[in-house]
């Protein structure tokens, strides 16, 4: 099954990314050891603004490409941030690091790349590993409900510099009986107004409702502490635009 590929239009995520998650992960890690584990870190977006804040944080991702904008953007920080950043290449449902850490995250609903619950189970597995005991797992992943459109199109436009700027236009489609959705984005670059390259990235995710992923959490052997339906800290409900799950490792 193919999950996102994140290949060479990677450098133009962060224009397109938004920034509401950062202090719900950051309080986390900073209230909770300071030292965490992010799976699916891409470009760092998160994890590096963790680091300055004195987080220790290793991340693992499968795509170079996000990789190796994350490692772009660190050799801009000073030498303590880039210290407590360690990249990792993996996949998030199957690895092992030497350390363990007492917060892991998966931010930017990242977790719906696993598309089957199999995968699901690994991915978090790996997490509950990778924590020490009392450890913590937080992750967000969008609400499905039945009643979002099976298919949708949106287009957004972003200056990269002065000259530069890139319209990211996207299609998805949902398959209502699977809720795998299924992405295609097109990134296509103009300067001065005349469009230069166009960058295509396909990939999928799967939209699980809070009650399966209840009953996997608990499967690994995690304790649900909250549900939160916003990284406000409201509490969640059918209504909310995301669900967001604070866990335990016992
Ligand atoms: C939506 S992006 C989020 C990036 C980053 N966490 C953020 O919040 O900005 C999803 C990331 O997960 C990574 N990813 C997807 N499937 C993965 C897997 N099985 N193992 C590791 N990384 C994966 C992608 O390469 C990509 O960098």
């Amino acid at each position: 099954m193919i999950a996102m590929n994140y290949g060479p239009a990677s450098k133009y995520y962060d224009l397109f990314a938004s920034r509401d998650d950062i202090n719900f992960y950051k309080e986390l890690a900073v209230d909770h050891g300071r030292k965490a584990l992010e799976l699916g870190v891409g470009t760092g977006r998160v994890a590096i603004e963790l680091a300055k804040a004195g987080v220790t944080i290793w991340g693992i991702d499968n795509s170079k490409y996000m990789l190796n904008v994350a490692r772009q953007k660190l050799r801009k920080e000073n030498p303590s941030v880039r210290k407590r950043v360690v990249l990792k290449l993996g996949d998030m449902r199957n690895f092992k690091l030497k350390e363990t850490f007492p917060v892991a995250y998966v931010a930017s609903s990242t977790f719906e790349h696993c598309i089957t619950e199999g995968d699901q189970r690994k991915c978090l597995a790996s997490a509950y590993n990778a924590l020490q005991r009392k450890g913590m797992l937080a992750f967000d992943i969008s609400q499905p409900t039945n009643e979002k459109s099976v298919n949708s199109w949106w287009i957004d436009r972003k200056e990269s510099s002065k000259e530069e700027e890139v319209v990211r236009t996207i299609f998805s489609r949902r398959n209502p009986k699977t809720n795998i959705v299924s992405v295609n984005l097109f990134f296509d670059v103009y300067h001065k107004g005349i469009m230069k390259k166009r960058f295509y990235e396909y990939g999928e995710a799967r939209l699980f409702s809070k009650e399966t992923v209840e009953k996997i959490l608990e499967k690994v052997g995690f304790k649900v502490d909250k549900v939160y339906g916003n990284f406000d800290k409201s509490e969640y409900s059918q209504k909310s635009e995301k669900v967001i799950f604070l866990v335990t490792k016992p």
